[in-house]
């Protein structure tokens, strides 16, 4: 067999043949559905008068086939194992097929599959072709009507996208419905729904004053987690109209929750499906993040209904186009519905340890990248994460008004259509008069840009000169990079005052905080009228997705943790305070010399648990060391003992230097109000169970009680999760062991915090981690089939950096037999999970040669394409 080849974003061609109007009828069996489709095609106006038509299809048994009610005899087309070709056909006909498949045997959860015997289905981006043959592109746009014939009893709920215009009983207990979907759209967005479903309804009156009807569907055990997924729906459509100005289009929108999924969601015409671990929660059984989770999307979702749905991407080269601008506006609304600052934090903390992560390896790919192999293998933290952060850019640029009309024009011009990141900039450049020519250089080229910064204050002239060198590592198949046009937010911070200082460049005042361009290789920008010497608060906001090097001092960094207006650059200069200190901490373990920690890192500590700081939520990020990871990102070479030893270094002289003042904060914390997932509530509890973990850190008496009571007290998720979690992390096993099994059969019927037990578990540090995931495998809770499962334990495991990198390589071996059993299952699973693995380069020697070895043992198999891709890429 040869190797699976990619296709190439400058090869676009325009669709021959488009499908104006597609019906579809499915007869459901697990074994044997039957799919009829009745498609109007018509030839492109540009298209030869001989191009032949070319339908995707996989995995399917054709059964007949007919253009304009005549049959094709066999020799009118050619069947391979992925086209239908058909040689010769009208300018425009009526294409009718039959086709069979079995969604019970559909384990890569693409296309119809079954989950807890519920039928569902995964179009995007190129499962269609597993429903039906059909030109499976984005770019072929159809209005849909859809019949769905079930078993009355097994499947009483059949639901597809739009509106529904039939239904009725059939014989032989089967029963039928009709959905019509007014608004053309790609296949991607097709769905259908079937199953023994229960609904929770409400509405929401839109900004015209239309009414819609607002459905989720869940099992029937699942009814009581529906509030808060609902309520987040609602506001999302409230604020997209108000932000965006955009307003729903269907009388109907529907959520369904289904336990096997790739994904988190998916923003299906009217009928939304969901992993139900993205939409399901519970006082009881979830999280606050796990809430907020949630809230973020069931927005995304709803937000694609402009940004994906309405406006669509032309190709799938253009997935940012979509996701990055959604992903956008999810982060603005949740930043407008909870904590900005630390909904910034936690967005920038998780992706400069991942994005840059995936940025600085071998599968390192542009926002807009130019060819794949595997499509699938591109829903990426890069075409998501960074996506959002260049469109976070083009507003930083543009200013929010300026980008809202671009937005609009874009809405307005495009709609209906199926476009690229051009037409989206274009817009942006249109209404603004800015030139963006240069900035689209952030879709083409890879890796994360380094800024190199310094600055000097001249006491004599009152300038203060700052200089910003730039530039962009070699990423696989770009080694030449050129210089992109970064905003840098800043401010300069007076060391006398304590205050923001007004910038004044080139003579034009600019006020206390302002966006510089850096668009040369080097820049100097010299401030005047610097009355007082400054520290340099650089790259506010995270204003640019970069990193950002300045040599300040420990005393700068403790000055601006106190006194930057920006409270993220408040909270990254205490990050960064706090990696001096873990560097000297690693450079000492390597060294064998005996660890001191940092006075400095204890009192900027001190003043912050002391100081009546307002903000709880921020104040429980800014006592958050930086992770494992997040440092492990830092080093050239990543020393897994040494940062771990580091860090549990830190913790513990924290700890101990500070345990009365944790005391102090974890009782003034504490509340028995009934659960709510606000804001102030959340705070509170972060910042309560922060200051648990670092008495924790020490096995703190008083500390364990207050875990064994908060555990036992069940108020909420979060806080049995929390005591729960850092009883097992410690060494008292005799009180994790039986909190452990309680909790285990207390919760044995429920599926997502089954997960949470399995991640609580294998995440612990103590070294008999390997023999738990692999008893937990045999677990009856667990199934490999299930993605869930399979994230929360094999997933948490490959995070569990101490253990999974253990020197016998065995914590290697493990997720490569389960990459290589999933490979045959579950493709689009596999070659995410095998992910770790490609990140050797960043290891000592010994580790290289281990995971290399894996890599290796994995390419031998028969491979998917999806993970062949991966493999390949890490071996290159
Ligand atoms: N469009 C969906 C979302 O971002 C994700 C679809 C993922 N599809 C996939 N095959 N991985 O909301
Ligand atoms: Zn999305």
């Amino acid at each position: 067999m040869s190797d699976p080849q990619p296709v190439y974003l400058s090869d676009y061609q325009p669709p021959a043949y488009l499908v104006t109007h597609t019906e579809l009828t499915f007869d459901l069996d697990p074994a044997a559905t039957r799919v009829k489709a009745r498609l109007q095609i018509e030839r492109h106006p540009s298209a030869d008068s001989q191009a032949p038509l070319v339908l995707n299809g996989e995995h399917l048994t054709l059964i007949s086939l007919a253009i304009d009610g005549s049959p094709l005899a066999d020799a009118a087309y050619q069947l391979t194992d992925e086209v239908l070709h058909i040689a010769d056909v009208p300018e425009t006909f009526m294409l009718e097929s039959e086709v069979e498949l079995a969604p019970s045997s559909n384990t890569a959860l693409e296309g119809l599959y079954q989950s807890n015997g519920m039928y569902c289905t995964q179009c995007e981006a190129e499962g269609f072709r597993r429903i039906t043959y059909y030109p499976d592109r984005p770019d072929v746009m159809a209005t849909f009507k859809v019949t769905v014939i079930g078993n009355a009893t097994s499947e009483p709920v059949l639901l597809a996208n739009g509106n529904p215009v039939d239904q009725g009983a059939l014989e032989n207990g089967r029963h039928f419905a009709t959905w019509e979907d007014p608004h053309p759209k790609p296949c991607y967005l097709f769905a259908l729904v079937a199953g023994n479903l229960h609904k929770v309804e409400d509405s929401f009156e839109t900004v015209s004053g239309r009414n819609v009807t607002l459905q989720l569907w869940v099992e029937q055990e699942n009814l009581d987690k529906t509030e808060h997924a609902m309520a987040s729906l609602k506001r999302a459509m409230a604020w997209d109209e108000q932000t965006y100005g955009r307003e729903y289009d269907l009388d109907l929108f529907m959520i369904v929750a289904v336990n096997d999924f790739n994904m988190g969601a998916m923003e299906n015409k009217g009928l939304n499906i969901f992993n139900s671990a993205a939409v399901l929660t519970h006082p009881n059984t979830a999280t606050d993040a796990a809430f907020q989770n949630v809230e973020g999307i069931v927005a995304h979702e709803y937000f694609h209904n402009w940004s994906g749905n309405r406006v669509t991407c032309r190709d799938w080269f253009q997935l940012s186009l979509k996701e990055g601008f959604t992903v956008f506006r999810d982060q603005c609304f949740s930043a407008d519905t909870n904590s900005a600052p630390v909904k910034r934090i936690q967005d920038v903390s998780f992706f400069r340890t991942a994005q840059f992560a995936e940025d600085a390896g071998p599968t390192a790919h542009p926002i807009r990248p130019d060819h794949f192999i595997e499509i699938t293998n591109f829903y990426t933290l890069t075409i998501y994460e960074k996506g959002a952060e260049v469109v976070r850019m083009l507003r930083n640029l543009l200013g929010w008004e300026d980008f809202r009309r671009g937005s609009d024009l874009y809405f307005e011009r495009f709609d209906g259509q199926a476009v690229t990141i051009e037409d989206f900039v274009g817009c942006m450049a249109e209404v603004s008069d800015v030139d963006l020519s240069q900035f689209m250089r952030w879709y083409s080229q890879a890796g994360t840009p380094e800024i190199d910064a310094h600055g000097e204050y001249d006491y004599a002239h009152g300038e203060y000169h700052l200089t910003l060198r730039q530039r962009t590592p070699a990423t696989p198949g770009q080694s030449d990079k050129l210089p992109l046009h970064i905003p840098v937010r800043m401010g300069l911070v007076g060391t006398k005052s304590g205050q923001d200082l007004t910038l004044t460049l080139l003579g034009e005042k600019l006020g206390n905080d302002a966006v510089i361009h850096l668009t040369e290789d080097e820049q100097t920008f010299v401030f005047t009228d610097v009355a007082e010497a400054p520290v340099p608060s650089l790259l506010r906001d995270f204003s640019a997705p970069v990193k950002l090097h300045f040599p300040y001092s420990r005393e700068d960094l403790a000055f601006l943790l106190t006194h930057d207006s920006d409270g993220f650059n408040r909270w990254d200069a205490g990050q960064r305070l706090a990696m001096l200190a873990l560097d000297d901490l690693i450079a000492a373990h390597r060294n064998g010399v005996e660890k001191v920690m940092d006075s400095r890192v204890v009192e900027a500590f001190r003043t912050l648990l002391t100081s009546a700081m307002s903000d709880k939520a921020v104040l429980a990020e800014m006592l958050t060391l930086p992770s494992e990871a997040y440092i492990a990102e830092q080093q050239p070479i990543v020393d897994v003992d040494a940062i771990h030893a580091a860090r549990e270094f830190v913790r513990q002289s924290l700890a101990v230097a500070l345990r009365d003042e944790f005391v102090a904060v974890y009782k003034a914390n504490q509340s028995d109000e009934p659960y709510a997932p606000t804001p102030e509530q959340i705070a509170q509890r972060s910042l309560k169970n922060v200051a648990l973990t670092y008495l924790m850190a020490i096995e703190d008496e008083e500390g364990i009680t207050f875990c064994e009571t908060q555990f036992a007290a069940e108020h909420n998720m979060t806080d049995v999760r929390h005591a729960l979690t850092l009883l097992v992390h410690s060494d008292r096993d005799d009180i994790a062991s039986p909190a452990l099994k309680a909790f285990g059969e207390k919760w044995a019927h429920d599926p997502l915090v089954m997960d949470q037990w399995f991640t609580i578990q294998v995440s612990r540090p103590q070294p008999d981690v390997l023999e738990r995931v692999q008893y937990l495998m045999q677990h009856p809770a667990f199934s490999i089939k299930n993605p869930n499962k399979v994230r929360a334990l094999v997933g948490a495991f490959a995070q569990n950096r101490i253990n999974f990198h253990r020197l016998d390589g065995k914590g290697y071996a493990l997720l490569a037999d389960v990459v290589i059993e999933l490979n045959r299952l579950n493709p689009e699973i596999a070659a995410r999970l095998v992910t770790p693995l490609t990140r050797w380069q960043r290891f000592d020697e010994e580790r290289q040669q281990l995971m290399r070895d894996e890599l290796v043992r994995i390419k031998q198999e028969p491979l998917s394409s999806n993970v062949f891709e991966v493999v390949e890429k890490a071996l290159a």
